[in-house]
């Protein structure tokens, strides 16, 4: 179908070098038009330019829309969430409020594992309605791609049934979605003191079970202090690469815990959370080809400090920017909350921040030549804002609802009735 946007007031994130993903000062450029249209066939960017250069035939698009003066930017890349779960655990959430951490509140058997049971208890059906609807909330905040993880199942049947459930959300949302297992989360309670076995037994049953079907494009561990050891790290990241399973994992969130490192050495597609990074760990990342991705929302939720974006950046790494939509600590899914979070705490520019949601999130799900930015021939992906007075206006107003339009392959998925 052939799709023309017109009235779009900024036109941004527009890339044309073949760059695959932006770094260092590179972050701080988000090419744009101003007054601009855009067209799209058959699901793939066609063209864009200034209003008064429209082709004389571009109006006899089957599907006209009127940005009507709103923003237009590649869809948001969302490349780390746990959206597949049962239940809330907001009793968690009133026991932080009183003082209890997020160590020790997983400690007393709470939190992932408190998750466990209840997905245990709860069917794959169920899970995969509570999880399309956070699918469409996601979209509503103008995300177009996402990558899901499983780690709530912690036996082989649970952490199949997770990924099943993500397989199932692959074909029934318009969304583009990558898999990733994460049996890696938490030691399940029937195996506390018995942790080497637990890696065994991902190692040996759990990931030749998820390669038997295909279900994952990823493997993840928790790499941090009271979870996963560097040493079990490399183990399970070595089985998974067996089976063409690619890292992406999480590090550094409550201690400099050896992960960022780990991650680099197994060839990671992304390092994430990194509330934890000094010089050696951005000396690691400048080497390598993985991502480091931020998740301000969950340093915002459990009170953190934040990953040191602005060293990061000015030492030359690029950045990915995700939600860590999850029941523990990051329980929304709002990309542009992040995009402020990201602004407001940990001082990247809204060019920067856009930049991380969109390229670099899509380089951090292996997608960043289908999506990411505003590319002929790249798939028609698009956040269009309601009439705003700039495009920094859409962090600066934290919390309020500006997207007007999703779009993704060419096709309005998302329309705003507020
Ligand atoms: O990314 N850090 C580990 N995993 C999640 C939290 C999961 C949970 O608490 O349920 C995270 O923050
Ligand atoms: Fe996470």
């Amino acid at each position: 179908m052939q799709l023309l946007v017109k009235n779009i007031d900024v036109l941004a994130g527009i890339e044309n070098t073949g760059l695959r993903r932006k770094m260092g000062k590179e972050m701080k450029t988000l090419t744009s038009v101003k007054n601009a249209y855009l067209t799209a066939d058959g699901g793939k960017i066609t063209g864009y330019g200034k209003m008064e250069d429209l082709p004389a035939n571009a109006d006899l698009a089957q599907a006209i829309i009127d940005a009507k003066g709103g923003i237009v930017l590649p869809a948001f890349c969302d490349s780390h969430t746990h959206i597949v779960y049962a239940g809330s655990r907001e009793g968690e959430f009133v026991d932080k409020i009183n003082g209890l951490s997020y160590e020790e509140i997983a400690k007393r058997g709470g939190g992932i594992l408190n998750s466990a049971e209840l997905l245990h208890n709860t069917s794959e059906d169920s899970l995969f309605d509570s999880a399309f609807a956070r699918l469409k909330q996601m979209l509503a905040s103008g995300i177009g791609s996402v990558e899901i993880k499983s780690g709530y199942g912690l036996n082989t049947q649970d952490e199949i049934k997770m990924l099943r459930v993500i397989k199932r959300l692959k074909a029934a949302s318009p969304m583009t979605i990558k898999s990733t297992f994460l049996g890696a989360h938490a030691v399940p309670k029937e195996y506390k003191g018995r942790q080497s076995e637990y890696v065994d037994l991902i190692c040996k049953e759990m990931i030749p079970a998820v390669a038997k079907e295909n279900l994952a494009d990823f493997i993840d561990v928790f790499c941090d202090v009271g979870f996963f050891t560097p040493e079990e790290t490399a183990k399970m990241l070595e089985a998974g690469a067996a089976y063409g399973l690619r890292p992406k994992i999480h590090a550094n969130e409550l201690a400099a815990s050896g992960g960022i490192q780990i991650g680099v050495a197994h060839k990671a597609l992304s390092v994430d959370h990194l509330e934890f990074t000094g010089e050696a760990e951005i000396a690691a990342l400048l080497s390598s080809q993985t991502m480091p991705t931020l998740l301000p929302g969950a340093a915002f939720f459990l009170e953190m400090n934040y990953p040191p974006a602005r060293k990061m950046i000015d030492s030359g790494l690029g950045v990915a920017l995700a939600t860590d939509y999850n029941p523990g600590s990051s329980p929304s899914g709002n990309m542009k909350f992040v995009l402020s979070l990201a602004c407001i705490k940990m001082k990247m520019s809204p060019q920067e921040a856009i930049n991380a949601a969109t390229l670099n999130g899509a380089y951090a799900m292996g997608l960043e030549k289908t999506q990411g930015s505003i590319t002929v021939g790249k798939r028609a992906d698009l956040f269009v804002s309601k009439p705003v007075p700039s495009l920094e206006f859409l962090p600066y107003a934290y919390g309020s609802d500006l997207t007007a339009k999703t779009i993704l392959g060419g096709e309005v998925v998302f329309e705003n009735k507020n």
